[in-house]
């Protein structure tokens, strides 16, 4: 049997009592896996690795040893929440690093999107292998690898990823939800007790605010950046946006323009917000903000946030803008 195929039979799980039905499942055939040797997990704080994660230390707990590289682009309280989860309320053994100076150091200057997603990608995989190197007697990988990405690529997680690994990692595999969909690896996220927040967390790319933070990073732009992004998820949990819109965020060019700010020239960045709706991603509409809530977003960003003077709306539908930025 082609163990990479979902069953026909099998019934799409949208329920808690199927959700916990199919963990009860996963965690004995992890157990026979696994036996009682150690798997590594590289957790990126996406709805995937963080269901893994949570079956697994369901399945094996201190069997699994969890490794969270912060590369200083993720959005604003993401690494912080993973230590909250992971480190403290399941207590697992969870390995942290940060890793924004080495990310930054080498992103400084770049301003080519494709490279800067080369820099990123490949020093992720240098520091999770110094990583895993430091911790001996790994014998098994974990990764959140799901139905999509099997019919997709034929082959492991995300190749344009972030979270692609090094192919001479020679660890078994271990992907308890890679014959599901990512509703129902949500539907399980939830049952296995993960906050909504986490399960629901909208897309973000594995390079993270690398693509939104236009030309060549700067710290200071990438430190407004993450603020204005912080405070248009606010708003948007505030009005209720945020359950109904399929990705938004803010991207950030490298360009200023002249303003006025207590009575003195300033000039600043535009933030640019992004609101769009998809099925799949190939597409996507805009979604249509409530005026009063962009003037609330408007006045927060540029009172609130340093270096930023301008907010403007992306209005373009994919097709002909892409989704991100970059
Ligand atoms: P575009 O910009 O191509 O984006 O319209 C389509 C969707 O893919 C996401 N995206 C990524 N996701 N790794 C990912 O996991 C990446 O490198 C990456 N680049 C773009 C983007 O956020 C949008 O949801």
């Amino acid at each position: 049997m082609d163990n990479n195929k979902r069953p026909e039979t099998m019934e799409r799980i949208t329920t808690l009592e199927l959700a916990n039905a199919f963990i009860e499942e996963q965690v004995k055939a992890v157990r026979e896996q696994v036996g009682d040797k150690k798997v590594l997990l590289a957790l990126s704080g996406g709805v995937d690795s963080s269901v893994v994660a949570a079956l697994l230390i369901k399945a094996i707990g201190k069997q699994l040893y969890c490794v969270h590289v912060n590369h200083g682009l993720m959005r604003k309280g993401e690494s912080e929440q993973v230590i909250e989860v992971f480190g403290k309320e399941l207590d697992a053994n969870l390995i942290y690093i940060d890793a924004t100076d080495r990310f930054l150091d080498l992103l400084a200057g770049e301003a080519d999107p494709e490279k800067k997603r080369k820099i990123i990608g490949g020093e992720f995989i240098k520091v999770f292998d110094e990583e895993a190197a430091k911790l001996e007697g790994m014998d098994f990988l974990a990764q959140g690898t799901i139905y999509p990405d099997i019919l997709e690529s034929h082959g492991v997680k995300a190749h344009h990823n972030v979270g692609g690994l090094p192919e001479d990692m020679k660890m078994e595999l271990v992907e308890p939800v890679k014959l599901l969909y990512k509703d129902e690896v949500r539907v399980v996220g939830e049952a296995l007790g993960l906050p909504h927040a986490m399960v629901y967390r909208q897309p973000f790319p594995g390079p993270g605010l690398g693509v939104r933070c236009l030309g060549a990073i700067t710290r200071d732009r990438l430190h407004a950046l993450r603020e204005a992004d912080a405070i248009l998820r606010e708003e948007f949990d505030n009005c209720g946006l945020a359950g109904k819109v399929w990705q938004y965020f803010i991207a950030v060019p490298d360009f200023k323009s002249v303003g006025v700010r207590d009575d003195k020239r300033y000039e600043g960045w535009p933030a640019i917000i992004r609101a769009v709706n998809t099925v799949d991603a190939m597409t996507a509409t805009i979604e249509e903000i409530p005026y009063e809530v962009l003037h609330k977003i408007t006045d927060r960003i540029t009172h609130e946030v340093e270096g930023i003077n301008r907010v403007l709306l992306d209005l373009t539908p994919k097709p002909i803008g892409t989704i991100e930025w970059e």
